[in-house]
């Protein structure tokens, strides 16, 4: 699938198969997380964690009353360092948008969350959990896995040529 077929192909999956996604593809879709910019180049403010532990995922889903990753089999945790120049969201950004792109070009699903790093960050007890370095803040969730069918929608942005 070339770039601009998984860029109209992608949509926030909220319905995933409990099927789990292969190591081989989930290496390409955090290559692909790797390759994105990060301000400065500075990717060592920057960091990756998989979770595919059952225990892990149930515990971090039973934090609120209504889901937040939609039982997605692989959650990806991209945290940051701030560095005082205050790119940590932009650059963690950056990153899940290729993870996202990565995903729907290997026909998986995706999910780009928010919500989910409230909860994290909220309970401690999970946050440790993630075992992060020193002074890493998690700042986007990334759901991966198979999709139960499509619901794309296209969406637009006003645009002013001047
Ligand atoms: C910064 C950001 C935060 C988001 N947080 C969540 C979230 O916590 N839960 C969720 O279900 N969707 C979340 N989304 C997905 C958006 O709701 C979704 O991208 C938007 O409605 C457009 O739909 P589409 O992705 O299917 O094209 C988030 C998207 C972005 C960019």
């Amino acid at each position: 699938m070339d770039l601009f077929e998984a860029i109209e192909k992608r949509f926030s999956n909220r319905k995933f198969l409990e099927k789990q996604i292969s190591d081989e593809g989930l290496s390409k879709i955090l290559k692909a997380g790797m390759q994105a910019p990060v301000g400065r180049g500075k990717y060592e403010d920057m960091h990756i964690t998989v979770i595919q532990n059952k225990d892990l995922l149930d515990e971090i889903s039973s934090l609120a009353d209504r889901s937040v990753f939609y039982n997605a089999p692989t959650l990806v945790i991209i945290s940051a360092r701030d560095d005082g120049h205050g790119l940590d969201k932009e650059n963690s950004a950056c990153v899940a948008m290729n993870t996202l792109l990565a995903a729907t070009a290997l026909g998986l699903g995706s999910i780009y969350l928010n919500l989910v790093i409230g909860l994290i960050k909220e309970h401690k007890e999970v946050l440790n959990k993630l075992n992060l370095p020193k002074e890493f803040i998690p700042i986007v969730g990334v759901g991966l896995g198979y999709a139960d069918g499509s619901h794309f929608k296209e969406h637009s942005i006003e645009i002013d040529y001047m």
